[in-house]
């Protein structure tokens, strides 16, 4: 990697005007986040999929802001170039502006985040200018948003008919008019985020939409081949579950195998 200057939230607008893509990975921890920021990625996620990544979880809902904290400050510790993004979890930010304000700017000063992201179209949009103001840069999050998991009745493809396409577009217009300097669209289909990359001029980081978006983001577990239950479109470049298992039974054989010497 030739680049080691430290990105920011500004340079990710600008490096969706020079046409360059943007890898967004999510970490979790020091140790990965290093291996992730020494092969390039440009932005790290703390995602609240920790809840059911490295919390064995069904779903994003019981990781609290605690939980938050120690990872965001674990990835950064493990980080020299990438930007770190951490989410704002469920109900930290949906209560009141005060929460927001108040949770957001923890992520920043005991997490070390460079960014929040959160999730949702027209009820958050005081929200990030409201932080934005105060600033701290935001990451929107429309489409498939695991937070409302109940409201959609589970892990679902979203924006599916030409209205619910008409309002998902409106509320990233809205999202940019508010200052997020980059919006991510998860599990919509693959025109719909075209059409927003097209339109907009922060960048579109797509998760299962497609892609021709700005950037990709996935799970670094489901790249990796960690988990077990991966959605279709995190394709695996590695089986590093096998590689574990193998370890794992070689180093169990040379102990037994001592023991019984
Ligand atoms: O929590 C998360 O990991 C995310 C990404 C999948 C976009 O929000």
């Amino acid at each position: 990697m030739t680049n080691t200057k430290p990105l920011r939230a500004p340079d990710l607008p600008a490096m969706k005007s020079r046409g360059e893509k943007i890898v967004m990975l999510t970490a979790y921890d020091a140790t990965m986040a290093h291996l992730l920021d020494q092969a390039g990625a440009d932005v790290l996620l703390v995602g609240d999929s920790l809840g059911m990544v490295i919390l064995g979880g069904a779903d994003t809902l019981e990781v609290t802001m605690d939980d938050m904290i120690r990872h965001t400050r674990a990835v950064q510790r493990g980080t020299r170039r990438a930007l770190v993004v951490a989410d704002m979890p469920f109900m930290s930010y949906q209560a009141s502006m005060e929460d927001a304000i108040r949770n957001a700017g923890r992520l920043l000063q005991e997490g070390g985040a460079m960014a929040v992201k959160l999730e949702g179209g027209a009820p958050m949009i005081a929200t990030i200018e409201r932080l934005v103001s105060l600033g701290i840069p935001v990451v929107g999050h429309l489409g498939l948003t695991p937070q409302s998991v109940h409201r959609m009745g589970g892990f679902k493809r979203q924006a599916t008919t030409v209205e619910a396409g008409r309002q998902l577009l409106e509320d990233a217009v809205a999202i940019e008019r508010a200052g997020a300097f980059a919006i991510v669209l998860e599990c919509i289909p693959a025109e719909l985020a075209r059409e927003a990359s097209a339109r907009l001029h922060i960048p579109v980081i797509g998760i299962g939409s497609g892609a021709d978006c700005d950037g990709q983001v996935l799970v670094s577990y489901d790249l990796l081949g960690l988990t077990s239950s991966a959605p279709p479109f995190a394709k695996r470049k590695a089986n590093l579950d096998q590689i574990v298992v193998e370890a794992v039974r070689k180093f169990a054989e040379e102990v037994r195998a001592a023991g019984s010497a």
